[in-house]
């Protein structure tokens, strides 16, 4: 090292879905090397193999982590805490990260920091702008989970909201497989929609009404698999008319924005009902335009709206480094029977009573 960064220098290991990725952090929380290698694997298939997505972690880790480490300028042996995402996520994928860091942490005699892969997306946009500081209301919008809650400081989080069924992100996927885009079909959707007009076709919002009171279970809730049957209904309806080539983006734009509809009207009731005008949105959906803007939108002037760049809201090593380090100052070292959960438990979360 030509000058010696700030300790305690942090490795952060993400393997969760299909993202292969680490990044090294100093003691300021300033990103020294970040790596992401997306899975090209699972495109033909529409969707993430899991076997495929824990052999190609296993295949790349170490390539990925080098890099990371070449980009840093520091060696292996150089760094002080080790973190890696414990769950929830693919428990073969997990298990290749967690594994990996596992052995190397107990190996060098360095702790090794267990992290949720949810709590890592809140931990995203901070570390860019050092003003994305509790207390917000976060909406954190991923593949696998939709969860409204509210962070009251670091660590305690009190949950409102989250999908009954499919996650956020798993509705873009799916309508982007029906009208016939590429994986991961957020990113399709979104530059079809750009072409399409959103009220040509009228989609339901689902679980959003307005007699709706806050003591109701699902005030803040969500349900997004009924959204995607009505659009499954209207792209068979459009093709048995041959009229689905020519309908394509304005289905895209209809149901992009009854989905942003929803999750923003949520998220606009949590700032209302908690009084806070501070707004977190995180996960690999917070990289919707259409989503930020409606948020922007609504939330209207004086509030602040937090959101990490696409790079570091989609599932990155850096956002878990970050998660590790303050999870690790409170001393939360992961004992050597450590594993990794499909379905980990959020750390700090508690459900909220009506
Ligand atoms: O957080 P993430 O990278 O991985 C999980 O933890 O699941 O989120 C991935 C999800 C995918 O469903 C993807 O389609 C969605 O984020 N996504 C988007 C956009 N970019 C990624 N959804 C809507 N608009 C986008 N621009
Ligand atoms: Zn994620």
């Amino acid at each position: 090292m030509s000058s010696q960064p700030a300790r305690p220098l942090v490795l952060g290991v993400e393997t969760s879905c299909d993202e292969t990725s680490a990044a090294v952090l100093d003691g300021r929380n300033r990103i020294l090397g970040h790596v992401i290698l997306s899975q090209d694997v699972h495109e033909v298939f529409g969707g993430v193999v899991p076997e495929l997505a824990a052999r190609a972690h296993l295949q790349r880790i170490d390539a990925v982590v080098q890099e990371a480490l070449h980009k840093a300028g520091i060696r292996l042996d150089e760094v002080d805490v080790f973190g890696v995402t414990a769950g929830p996520g693919l428990i073969g994928a997990l298990l290749v990260g967690v594994c990996w860091t596992k052995a190397v942490a107990f190996a060098l005699g360095k702790p090794l920091i267990a992290v949720h892969h949810m709590e890592a997306h809140l931990f995203g946009p901070v570390l860019e702008d050092e003003e994305a500081e509790p207390p917000f209301v976060a909406l954190l919008v991923s593949g696998g989970h939709t969860l409204l809650l509210y962070a009251e400081a670091w660590g305690r989080y009190r949950l409102l909201g989250e999908t009954r069924d499919d996650a956020a992100g798993e509705a873009f996927d799916k309508v982007a497989k029906l009208l016939g885009l590429a994986y991961p079909g957020g990113p399709e959707i979104e530059r079809l929609a750009r072409d399409g007009d959103p009220r040509r076709h009228r989609l339901p919002r689902p679980m959003l009404r307005g007699n709706q009171r806050p003591e109701d279970g699902d005030y803040y809730d969500f349900s997004f698999s009924g959204l995607k049957t009505a659009v499954a209904e209207l792209v068979r309806a459009l093709e048995t008319r041959g009229a689905l080539d020519a309908e394509r983006a304005h289905v895209a734009a209809a149901f992009q924005q009854a989905a942003v509809d929803v999750l923003a009207s949520k998220t606009l009731r949590a700032v209302e009902q908690t009084g806070c005008r501070r707004v977190l949105v995180g996960g690999g959906v917070s990289a919707n335009g259409r989503l930020r803007d409606e948020l922007a939108d609504r939330l209207g002037p004086g509030a602040r709206l937090f959101r990490a760049s696409a790079r570091l809201s989609m599932d990155n090593g850096a956002m878990v480094a970050r998660t590790a380090r303050f999870r690790y100052d409170l001393g939360h070292v992961a004992p050597p029977e450590a594993s990794a959960s499909a379905d980990l438990a959020f750390p700090g979360l508690v459900r909220r009573t009506a």
